[in-house]
């Protein structure tokens, strides 16, 4: 059957994968290929088992696969039959040269444009989905446009603000979609186009239009506002810990003024995932790049209280057990930077399961989702750490256990089967606030709050 367009994503992760099985899935008269230069990925998407783990993605991939919904290798002929291209590549910190360990690494996406433009034959709309540094589409553009071969490309940016472990939810009901374009005649005739798309399912009321710049800006934006909370209120907890304030009561009395809100004021170990740091540093160098030091560092603060928390609950942990982790074997109730998901990249977890082995820890490891990815993060730590899928067998003999990922399931165990099966005394570390920690302190153990009154029997 002849369908209304073709759309192609270059780029099968996080991203690339569940946006467009969505648009596959709410259009149905639209054909939606993603393509991928990764040969397991996209077998893994043709597969039963899909490379990521997101609740209720299996159900719609399923449903789309093979109708209007298809993954393949083939980039170069993705390109040739498609004349709307999202890229949804990743741009992480950059690891070498001038701006080492700020800056975004863009090679992935130049290397994209570099093929569209060698394989395109016709017409086409380039939608940055990837998060970049505002004013790439101008380095987009440059590639595109200037080298000769007479074909229209025109750039759109329309970030994504899914979060994992809800990107299904976000995706159908998302909060906005932004939508960036050049004010030309063609810029705004492309913003159309993708309005449309969206607009399939999308109220048209949260489908917000702005010029190029300002979408690629407050993709970074966003992502900077959501982790400075985080990082407020865990710099909040610390001094909790210091005066008996709670930190989930001072959350509460302060989000519920309409104009903070209550959400994203829950104290942790710290934020991880791929983006948060990665996208404030990269404002953070855009800022020192436009000579707005001042701004740089204000930003910046919000990465350096995120390494304090981390190196806090260690500190708590290590004081806590009478000042040395030696040889004591310590279990971490979930590696998945958050619930609901199995990925681990930049997960605290990885940064505490090291700090507990140079302190000469033994270390055990379960998550319902993440041991695979844990598996790859600790390989030159092979044999320091246990994993265990069974959360009851990877606690029994150890000294403490420390909740590192707010899975439901941590919430629902039998802590006094737990507490009688460890080493005594047993220590209770809640890096997520998730346990009834009155609870566990009267079965015997000593819990470890964040930002409150630690509950100890000595
Ligand atoms: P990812 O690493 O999971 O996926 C990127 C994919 O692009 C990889 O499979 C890689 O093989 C592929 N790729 C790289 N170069 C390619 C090329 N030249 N041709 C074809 N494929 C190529 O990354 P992700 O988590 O999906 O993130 C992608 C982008 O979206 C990033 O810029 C990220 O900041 C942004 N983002 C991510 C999330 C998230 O929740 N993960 C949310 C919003 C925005
Ligand atoms: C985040 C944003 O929420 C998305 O809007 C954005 O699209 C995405 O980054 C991105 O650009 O990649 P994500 O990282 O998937 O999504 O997950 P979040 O729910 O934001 O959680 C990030 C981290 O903050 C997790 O480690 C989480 O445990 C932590 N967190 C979150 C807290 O410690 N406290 C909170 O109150 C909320």
């Amino acid at each position: 059957m002849p369908y209304n367009r073709n759309i192609l994503c270059i780029g099968a992760g996080y991203v690339g994968g569940p946006t467009m099985a969505m648009i596959a899935h709410q259009c149905p008269d639209y054909r939606v290929t993603v393509v991928d230069i990764n040969p397991e990925r996209i077998a893994a998407w043709n597969s039963d088992e899909l490379p990521i783990y997101e609740p209720g993605l299996d159900e719609i991939v399923r449903a789309v696969r093979g109708k209007n919904l298809f993954f393949s290798t083939d980039v170069e002929q993705g390109i040739r039959e498609n004349d709307i291209i999202f890229v949804s590549v990743n741009t992480p910190t950059k690891t070498f040269g001038v701006g080492a360990g700020m800056a975004a690494d863009l090679q992935y996406w130049e290397k994209t444009a570099r093929q569209i433009l060698q394989y395109a034959q016709t017409p086409k709309i380039v939608i940055e989905k990837s998060t970049l540094p505002v004013k790439t589409a101008q380095a987009m553009e440059s590639i595109l446009r200037h080298t000769g071969n007479g074909i229209w490309f025109e750039v759109l940016s329309n970030p994504e603000f899914l979060a994992e472990g809800s990107a299904i939810r976000d995706l159908t009901n998302p909060d906005r979609v932004l939508i960036g374009s050049r004010e030309t005649k063609s810029g705004l005739l492309a913003r159309q186009i993708l309005v449309d798309i969206y607009a399939s399912w999308v109220p048209r009321e949260r489908i917000l239009t702005s010029n190029i710049w300002s979408s690629e800006l407050s993709k970074l934006v966003s992502n900077a506002f959501l982790a400075q909370r985080i990082s407020s209120i865990n710099a909040i907890s610390a001094l909790c810990e210091k005066t008996e304030a709670d930190v989930e009561e001072v959350a509460r009395a302060v989000g519920m003024d309409s104009r903070i809100g209550p959400k994203f004021l829950n104290a942790s170990i710290g934020f991880g995932g791929s983006c948060f740091k990665k996208d404030i540093l990269n404002l953070v160098y855009l800022c020192r790049h436009y000579g707005l030091d001042d701004v740089a560092a204000y930003w910046e603060s919000v990465v350096r209280i995120n390494e304090y928390q981390q190196e806090r609950f260690m500190g708590t942990m290590l004081t806590a057990m009478f000042n040395t982790l030696a040889g004591k074997r310590i279990c971490l109730f979930g590696f998945a930077f958050k619930a609901n998901t199995g990925d681990t990249r930049e997960s605290p977890a990885i940064f505490i399961a090291r700090r507990l082995m140079e302190e000469k820890a033994e270390v055990v490891i379960t998550d319902p989702q993440a041991l695979k990815n844990a598996r790859v993060d600790l390989n030159d730590t092979a044999g320091n750490v246990r994993y265990v899928a069974d959360p009851y067998e990877a606690a029994a003999g150890c000294h403490a256990i420390a909740v590192l990922t707010e899975w439901d399931l941590y919430r629902k165990l039998d802590y006094r089967r737990i507490y009688e099966s460890m080493e005594q005394p047993a220590f209770l570390f809640d890096g997520r606030n998730i346990l009834d920690h009155q609870g566990c302190f009267d079965l015997g153990f000593n819990v470890f709050p964040l930002g409150k009154p630690p509950l100890k029997h000595f």
